[in-house]
């Protein structure tokens, strides 16, 4: 059976889908199936992240009125190898129930190595829904007070749903900010929300590329080594940290962040 891991967060905005598709994408990089399940119903954007838009047919929606198979819902294309969208629905009328999209997760992870759910921001009805389709959580807060609070009631919700293992991936962290202690690092974010931490992913300019797959452009890039980092941590018990502080340090460091500060 593959795994299922919802990537949830408390407050919006905090990059659960760049982080979902982003993952994703280094999975199948490193030869695994994986199933990315939309369920931002309403407010889902990975099929137009992925470019998959126009090759949507049938969602979620079809799939669970009997419309049509799980398996003709299901869009891949773009060069992507192994790598299927399940997509959402902007608009439903159908009331959808957490067993069902359990039994819809259980059958993709039957094929698939990685089923991962994209889920809406906060604790309503659909967080639920994207739970309950999953045994694994990731928890995506970014170095906020805001963030931070959020996740920590989310964090809290998540023993009640039965989920074998939840961890954080810390986004848009600056490692410029961190050396200069005008954010918290990964490992106070870890401490405060009591929690382990499964990756970092920096602030960076090159997410918007990672994201629509020009991977030749950004090869070397922070974006692609930190999520290359974090599919080895999901993969492995044990967890390397992607050292975002490192061009910060030192003499060369100091000019480095003092040249971010003033531009
Ligand atoms: N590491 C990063 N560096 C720079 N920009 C980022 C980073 N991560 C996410 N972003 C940007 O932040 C914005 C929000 O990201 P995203 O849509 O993934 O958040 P979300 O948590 O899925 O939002 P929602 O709660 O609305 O579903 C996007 O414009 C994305 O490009
Ligand atoms: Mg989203």
């Amino acid at each position: 059976m593959g795994r299922k891991i919802a990537v949830v967060s408390g407050k919006g905005g905090v990059g659960k889908t760049t982080v979902a598709c982003g993952l994703a994408l280094a999975l199948s990089k490193n030869g695994k199936s994986v199933c990315l399940v939309d369920l931002d119903i309403g407010l889902n954007n990975l099929d137009v992240l992925l470019g998959l838009e126009n090759k949507v047919v049938y969602d979620l929606a079809d799939c669970l009125s009997g419309r049509c198979r799980l398996k003709q819902a299901l869009v891949t294309g773009n060069g992507f190898e192994n790598l299927y969208l399940l997509p959402s629905m902007r608009f439903s009328s159908v009331k959808i129930t957490p067993l069902q999209i359990k039994s819809i997760t259980d059958k993709l992870a039957g094929v698939f190595d990685f089923v991962i759910i994209d889920a809406p921001a906060g604790a309503g009805e659909n967080f639920e829904l994207a739970v309950y389709g999953a045994n694994e959580a990731l928890v995506v807060v970014t170095p906020h007070m805001a963030s931070l609070r959020d996740a920590d009631k989310v964090i809290g919700l998540l023993k009640g749903f039965g989920i074998s293992e939840t961890s954080i991936v810390v986004n848009r962290i600056r490692g410029d900010m961190v050396a200069r202690k005008e954010m918290l690092s990964h490992t106070q974010i870890s401490k405060l929300l009591k929690c382990p931490i499964m990756g970092v992913v920096p602030e960076s300019d090159d997410i918007n590329i990672y994201s629509s797959f020009k991977f030749d452009k950004i090869a070397k890039s922070k974006t692609v080594v930190a999520f290359t980092i974090l599919v080895h941590n999901i993969k492995t018990d044990k967890k390397v940290i992607y050292d975002y502080e490192s061009r910060y340090k030192g003499l060369i460091g100091i000019i480095r962040r003092n040249i971010k500060r003033s531009v």
